[in-house]
């Protein structure tokens, strides 16, 4: 964007959202995976604004937090202590606008389907007809109950806009709204806002003043949008369940068109990188940082949080994973849970009800039923046998197992740590490890079997008489 057409975003963000009924601000209320301001800013940086302001109020700290920590310094904060109305928050945005911004675009901080092509062809629209003061969105709602109306001349041009409660009965019937998306002209904002009046039923400054005012001043034109859900603001927890679903089917479609099979009941939040071939199955639910590696599969109801999953892997039906890494061609599940730092390598299997923590599964390791790996590091090829347990916790500390390259530990074997099992190793069957194992010894430590013969029908004959008893 070249230097003499600098555009600032301001977003409004101060109202309260009371109708969320909520501790929450309601622009933090997350939708796949982020919260609802995250969209809005986003799609005014993709639309081409340089920087972007936002308006807090209602729990600003919170907003605030959270902005720098998304945004670092491309977002700044104007701090409404009143809500005085849409005009008196741009209004104490303003001072905050580099003199250098020729167009700003006013957007409010709740209409997380925002388009941001539809909102760059008002910037370009205004940016080409340099004597044009303001443009705007507008749409038709299949209600316009409650939002302002576009009134038009004769000819069709836009004279104004009517606030929902200071319109006429006639005014009413006007099926054309007000979705609260300008692009105006810096210098005539500065000069406009100033002389709105709260003149209205809620005694408020309205920002849509300015339209009129616009009107006069060369005229408004306006772009109607595509899809009434784009501007959908909101404002209860149905309306946001509503946008979820549609984020989630934008970003679904997204990864489809990229070459990936996405089931329709899959959950995949933003931020989430999905490789070619991989496949999506139903009731999956991939979250914040998680990365599907090409090929991959991430089958029925398995939940990802963090999770990075290498190419042609198979994560099996209800798999539970967070903060983890799964390996190339690894096969995790059904019923596995990765708790957070484990790291399973390549062709490596975790079977049901394993579940691991800060432990690494070295190549080709095994552990296929019923076991719990924490705080450990097994080498390549080493198996697991079913029951398996690394006591890693003492009631204070946690200690480490460290299990060698191709050892074998027995079913139903307790690894007492720290201890550590050599290479090539072999821990018998229900032996409970309390101290370090050499490479290639065998550990066993249980009660030696006794077989008495003839002994299981007496003892058959003796229990039956004290029942008759
Ligand atoms: C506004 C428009 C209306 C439009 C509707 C679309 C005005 C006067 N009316 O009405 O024409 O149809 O949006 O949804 O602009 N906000 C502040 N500070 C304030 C007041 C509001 O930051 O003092 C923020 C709110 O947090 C919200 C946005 O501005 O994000 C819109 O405010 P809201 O009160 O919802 O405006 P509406 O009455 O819905
Ligand atoms: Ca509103």
């Amino acid at each position: 964007m070249s230097t003499e057409s600098r555009a600032t975003a301001i977003v409004l963000a101060a109202g309260q959202g009371t109708r969320m009924k909520s501790a929450l601000p309601k622009v933090l209320h997350p939708l796949a995976g982020r919260p609802m301001i995250h969209y809005v800013v986003d799609a005014a940086i993709q639309a081409g604004a340089d920087d972007v302001v936002v308006v807090v109020g209602h729990g600003r700290e919170l907003v605030e937090a959270y902005l720098a920590k998304a945004f670092g310094d491309r977002v700044r904060t104007a701090v409404q202590a009143e809500q005085r109305g849409t005009g008196h928050a741009v209004s104490v945005a303003l001072p905050q606008v580099r003199d250098d911004a020729d167009l700003l675009l006013l957007l409010c901080g709740d209409t997380p389907l925002l388009d941001a092509s539809e909102l760059k062809g008002l910037v370009t629209l205004l940016r080409d007809a340099p004597a044009l003061p303001l443009a705007m969105l507008t749409v038709k709602p299949a209600d316009p109950t409650g939002y302002g109306r576009i009134l038009r001349d004769a000819a069709g041009n836009v004279t104004g806009i009517r606030e929902h409660k200071d319109c006429s009965r006639e005014e009413r019937m006007i099926g054309e709204t007000n979705p609260g998306v300008y692009v105006a002209r810096a210098a005539f904002l500065r000069e406009a806002i100033p002389q709105i009046r709260p003149d209205n039923a809620q005694r408020e400054l309205y920002l849509t003043d300015v339209v009129a005012l616009a009107a006069k001043a060369g005229g408004v034109p306006t772009a109607l949008v595509k899809q009434p859900m784009n501007v959908a603001g909101i404002n209860d927890r149905a309306q946001l369940a509503e946008a979820e679903d549609v984020l989630h089917a934008r970003i679904a479609d997204a990864h489809r068109r990229a070459g990936a099979t996405i089931r329709t009941s899959a959950r995949i939040d933003a931020g989430v990188a999905v490789e070619p071939d991989a496949t999506i199955e139903h009731g999956v639910v991939l979250r914040g940082a998680t990365k599907i590696g090409p090929g991959a599969v991430i089958d029925v109801g398995s939940v990802l949080t963090d999770v990075a999953v290498a190419a042609g892997a198979n994560v099996k039906p209800y798999t539970i994973a967070t903060s983890s890494s799964i390996g190339e061609k690894a096969q995790i599940g059904p019923f596995s849970h990765l708790r957070p730092d484990s790291e399973i390598e390549a062709d490596a299997h975790v079977g049901n009800f394993v579940e691991t923590k800060k432990t690494r599964l070295g190549k080709g390791a095994k552990a296929n039923h019923l076991a719990y790996l924490g705080d450990g590091d097994v080498g390549p090829g080493a198996n697991i046998g079913a029951g398996t347990i690394f006591c890693n916790y003492d009631g204070f500390k946690k200690h480490r197992t460290e299990i060698g390259e191709g050892a074998f530990i027995g079913s139903d074997s307790q690894l007492v740590a720290p201890v550590r099992i050599g290479k090539g190793a072999y821990v018998a069957t229900g032996t409970t490890v309390t101290r370090d194992v050499p490479d290639d010894a065998l550990a066993i430590a249980r009660v030696k079997q006794e077989n008495k013969e003839g002994y299981a029908s007496k003892l058959k004959a003796r229990l039956k008489a004290s029942v008759k008893k």
